[in-house]
């Protein structure tokens, strides 16, 4: 992973078909995803389940670049490693999830994954200071973490403009979850962000048997964010 700030479109399959993971990350990545988005979820931090380390170990060989591991989970260190092991480039935990997240950014990085920062839509920067030199990759959700198709939270665009003041030179990445459309991705790729993950408005109106949307999506988005950035 060579550290570039052009945009990247990455795809959360929190949106694709769960009977046929291997497909839609394989689908996705030719009509051109940048990144894969995988979430993470244990109906405790948040209120949805979704799936754990088998699953991602399982998707692993389908996908030929990043996969970015989203963990919206509590306690996070005892599962770090096998998150890991199952492939992970990223790994991003959230700042909310314990009081020792500047342990569990260590654990990330001594596991061999990249090291993301997660932070809810309520919490602000003031913690950050002490953690960008530690991190890879600081993860602005958009949405309260939980589901996927909920509606952009527009006061996070400032929190983005920030943050990308804080970060200066350093190489980490500002990631975007949550509500990213053609209209919400020009407004956080002006505020400096590089990697938009997108689900309902990547999946919507495509399949695996008819992937062809996905790539339309794909590009809508990424011509958006590229006029703005
Ligand atoms: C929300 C997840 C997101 C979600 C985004 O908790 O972390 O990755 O899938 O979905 P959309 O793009 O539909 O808001
Ligand atoms: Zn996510």
């Amino acid at each position: 992973m060579t550290f570039s700030r052009s945009i990247k479109i990455a795809p959360s399959i929190l949106s694709a078909d769960f009977a046929n993971f291997g497909m839609e990350c394989r689908a996705i990545e030719a009509q051109g995803a940048d990144w894969v988005h995988v979430d993470v979820m244990d109906g405790h931090f948040v209120p949805n389940l979704t799936f754990g380390p088998a699953t991602c170990a399982a998707i692993r060989p389908h996908i030929k670049g990043v996969m970015d591991v989203h963990l919206m989970i509590a306690p996070v260190d005892p599962y770090i490693e096998a998150y890991a092991k199952a492939g992970a480039d990223v790994i991003s935990a959230h700042l909310e999830a314990g009081p020792h997240i500047h342990r569990t950014l260590q654990a990330i990085r001594g596991a061999g994954a990249k090291a993301g920062l997660a932070l809810n839509p309520g919490t602000g920067l003031e913690d950050v200071a002490y953690l960008l030199d530690m991190v890879d990759l600081v993860c602005v959700m958009t949405v309260n973490p939980g589901f996927g198709g909920q509606k952009f939270i527009a006061s996070q665009v400032e929190k983005v403009r920030r943050l990308r003041a804080m970060i200066g030179d350093r190489p980490i990445h500002i990631e975007i979850d949550g509500g990213v459309t053609v209209d919400t991705a020009p407004l956080v790729a002006a505020a400096g962000a590089d990697v938009l993950v997108a689900g309902s408005a990547v999946f919507k109106g495509g399949s695996v048997e008819n992937p062809g949307p996905y790539g339309d999506n794909i590009r809508a988005i990424r011509a958006a964010a590229e006029a703005a950035a």
